[in-house]
């Protein structure tokens, strides 16, 4: 009696000063949920664990009578519910003829929009414009949620530094600080300012941890890397988007350390759940559960349902071995009731936040999903991000921008074809309102004619495998009518690149080149003697080097989205000045691979020089990548100043040193500069990378118009993780650089003391 009472009163003074910081809705959420799990069964709470999907759009299967599971209970949750809006609702109704009638979250991948379109996630990364980033994840949530979706899995955030990779599409390339910054923007768009609104989507960090890095650009493939390196470059968007509050996060299918993430413990319960104190569920990426046994760490699915739960998973994407074995696991005493509970409270609590127990559908209204959807809004935010995602990567003789009178010859698969404005994440766009290029073109100057000019790619591997036509005769009659069609013309305008369906899930390539067949009709246009732009039109960073003779300027365009050719007619014709700054480093080659601006120094950095000289270089090829970090040139000029620092030695972090650089446009248009600020720290107790981007200012400058940029710089911004995974900064010597990309040499150098 007397241990008894001992251990009553010591879990009253452990949980009573936790209940006391809780807030009243936190409370009244506990005392909810409490309730409800006290009259759920096992199989009840494991339904709460199962996501179910009815197709196999976005995966190896789909789940076998998955109507039939909501409502007889076991699945509790539901995603790519892709029907009509009447046939989804049909189906999250399912959830009534269960016993506790819980609602269903109901997920979407909705990566880049909705109805209306974005540019891809790449592309938008490169307009380094939070505002307007949140709230394309804003007007995605207000299309989604008005038909049913209260789950988004996005935003990616996975770091990574090879273009290879078919997913880096997804992401928002290779810095930390700003794919922390464009996570939380993503998150703050989707889920609003509280998840109860019923314009929320409930947002999915993924995928946790690491998944970037597969080796050789290789999808799914292992991922290998220090603790140090992992806290320094590539958890930080994660953590930043954890911090947003995002109720939800996505494990990976990669290992980490040997052991794949879904079912890695350090990862999910030690960093996740303990270090950042993540307060929403777990979910396993697309069967990533049953993947255990093909790893390699697990000898059947039940070891796997098992593994995954002790890690800390919470919900099981696709493969129902929670389901199908956890009960068992719980008699054979391999997994706690506690586990199981915990993350059905978890779950429930997600519910709740959304608001699902007393208003399990929300604003779902297909008659006001019509009014909120595709409107003239939609479209503008739309047409404003595909401005902002374009980079202007050359501009000889300042070629660009066209006279609205050009006679234009508009050449390439991708210039009259609305699909290929898309992506493989577009999975309920509204294609027929895409604006292709030639229409965007055609609506400010009549005077364009476009023909195909080449197919897609002559690779007979990628062919097949992605079932591109290919035919040499074809060829020959394409690149003819091209050549014949520029001749009459002023200037060409060339849309090549990769289809859509040549990057996302699982689309990785050895060669990121401009396909040959593609290179062939650039030198047939360029034997015109026409002055030849490029509108590339890609889901990746590209060598695109092979193109540089045969073109006069490029213009980065990615996968635009809904207003794709709106967007390029202003940017072709100079109504809208190109703004955009790459967030992933373009190599020369893919040999260079991996390449990134925030690189070591090593203890023998390349001097440039042309000899055998012992030095970190390679002997066909220069370090530098083809385009940097943060680059992107304008229609105009830019000057920057010297940097001016406010002091030069600085003692204790209670200081702020303001950095200022006045900067002019030297040219003769009005432009958007992002003007960057980049750290190094030369000497500490780990090396430390030659630049870190630090913090960024957009402006605007009229031509001739001078304008002071000034920065606040913190021992905040000095820190970085030591060896023992501490994130801390230590005294010495600082560069810090201001300039328009990540190859800046306008630096001024400070001391800071502890
Ligand atoms: C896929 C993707 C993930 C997506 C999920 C559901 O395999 O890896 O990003 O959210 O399955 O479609």
């Amino acid at each position: 009696m007397k241990k008894q009472l001992i251990y009553i009163s010591l879990i009253c003074l452990t949980t009573i000063p936790l209940w006391s910081q809780k807030t009243t809705n936190e409370k009244q959420m506990d005392i909810f949920i409490s309730g409800l799990m006290k009259k759920m069964t096992l199989d009840e709470k494991l339904s709460q664990l199962n996501l179910l999907t009815p197709n196999s759009n976005t995966g190896p299967f789909a789940t076998k009578k998955y109507a039939e599971k909501l409502k007889d209970g076991s699945g509790g949750n539901v995603y790519s519910l892709v029907g009509s809006p009447s046939e989804v609702k049909a189906k999250l109704e399912l959830a009534e003829s269960t016993r506790l009638k819980i609602p269903l979250l109901s997920g979407l991948d909705i990566i880049h929009g909705y109805k209306t379109i974005f540019p891809i996630p790449l592309g938008l990364s490169c307009s380094w414009n939070m505002p307007l980033i949140e709230q394309t994840a804003r007007v995605a949530a207000i299309e989604a949620s008005a038909v049913g979706y209260n789950w988004t899995f996005s935003p990616m955030v996975d770091i990574s530094r090879d273009p290879r990779w078919g997913r880096v599409m997804e992401g928002s390339g290779e810095d930390p600080f700003l794919g922390g910054k464009i996570a939380q923007a993503m998150v703050k768009g989707y889920q609003g300012d509280d998840l109860k609104n019923e314009t929320s989507l409930m947002a999915c960090i993924k995928h946790f941890g690491m998944y970037g890095a597969a080796e050789a650009g290789r999808d799914y493939n292992t991922t290998d890397m220090s603790k140090l390196t992992m806290y320094q470059f590539y958890l930080p968007p994660y953590k930043a988007a954890v911090e947003a509050g995002a109720g939800s996060i996505m494990t990976s299918f990669n290992e980490v350390e040997g052991i794949p993430a879904t079912a890695n413990k350090w990862l999910i319960t030690d960093v996740l759940k303990k270090q950042w104190g993540f307060k929403g569920f777990a979910v396993t990426d697309f069967a990533s559960i049953q993947e255990l046994t093909t790893h390699g760490i697990s000898k059947d699915d039940k070891q796997s349902a098992e593994l995954a739960m002790n890690a800390g998973t919470d919900m099981d994407m696709g493969s129902e071995l929670f389901f199908g074995y956890l009960k068992q696991s719980i008699q054979e005493g391999k997994v706690s009731m506690a586990a199981i509970d915990a993350a059905c409270r978890r779950v429930l609590e997600a519910k709740y936040k959304l608001g699902l127990f007393t208003n399990p559908y929300r604003n779902f209204d297909p008659e006001k999903a019509d009014r909120v959807t595709l409107t003239k809004e939609n479209k503008e935010i739309a047409k404003k991000a595909a401005l902002r995602s374009m980079v202007l990567l050359e501009n000889k003789n300042n070629i660009l921008p066209l006279k609205k009178d050009s006679n234009i010859a508009l050449i390439g698969p991708f210039a009259n074809n609305k699909a290929e404005m898309f992506s493989m994440w577009v999975l309920k766009g509204d294609v027929d309102s895409v604006v292709t290029i030639y229409e965007g073109i055609k609506k400010v100057n009549p005077n364009v004619e476009t023909v195909m000019g080449t197919q897609i790619t002559d690779n007979e591997y990628l062919q097949s495998f992605a079932g591109y036509p290919y035919e040499a005769e074809e060829q020959e009659k394409l690149i003819k009518e091209a050549v014949e069609l520029a001749k009459k013309s002023d200037v060409v305008v060339t849309v090549l690149g990769e289809a859509k369906g040549m990057s996302g899930e699982a689309k990785n390539l050895t060669n990121i080149s401009i396909p040959n067949c593609q290179l062939e009709l650039l030198k047939a246009l360029k034997n015109t003697g026409k002055p030849i732009v490029l509108l590339l039109a890609n889901g990746r960073p590209m060598t695109i080097e092979n193109a540089l003779p045969y073109t006069d300027a490029i213009v980065e365009t990615w996968h635009l989205g809904t207003e794709a050719g709106s967007a390029v007619a202003e940017v072709l014709f100079g109504d809208y000045n190109p703004s955009g700054k790459l967030t992933m480093t373009f190599p020369r080659s893919v040999g260079q691979i991996p390449i990134y601006y925030n690189h070591k120094n090593t203890g023998r950095p390349y001097d440039g020089g042309r000899k055998r000289n012992f030095k970190s270089n390679y002997m066909d090829s220069p370090n530098t990548p083809l385009y940097p970090f943060g680059y992107g040139l304008s229609y105009t000029t830019f000057t920057y100043d010297k940097v001016i620092l406010s002091d030069t030695i600085l003692t204790g972090s209670n200081k702020i040193l303001k950095a200022k650089v006045n900067i002019t446009n030297t040219g003769k248009y009005p432009g958007e500069e992002t003007v960057q600020l980049y750290l190094n720290d030369p000497v500490a107790s780990v090396t430390r990378p030659v630049k870190e981007l630090k913090n960024f200012k957009k402006i605007f400058l009229q031509p001739g118009e001078t304008k002071e940029v000034s920065f606040d710089i913190t021992t905040e911004d000095l820190k970085f993780y030591n060896s023992n995974l501490i994130l801390d900064w230590e005294s010495g010597s600082f560069t810090v650089f201001i300039g328009t990309n990540s190859d800046v040499t306008n630096n001024a150098a400070f001391v800071w003391n502890k």
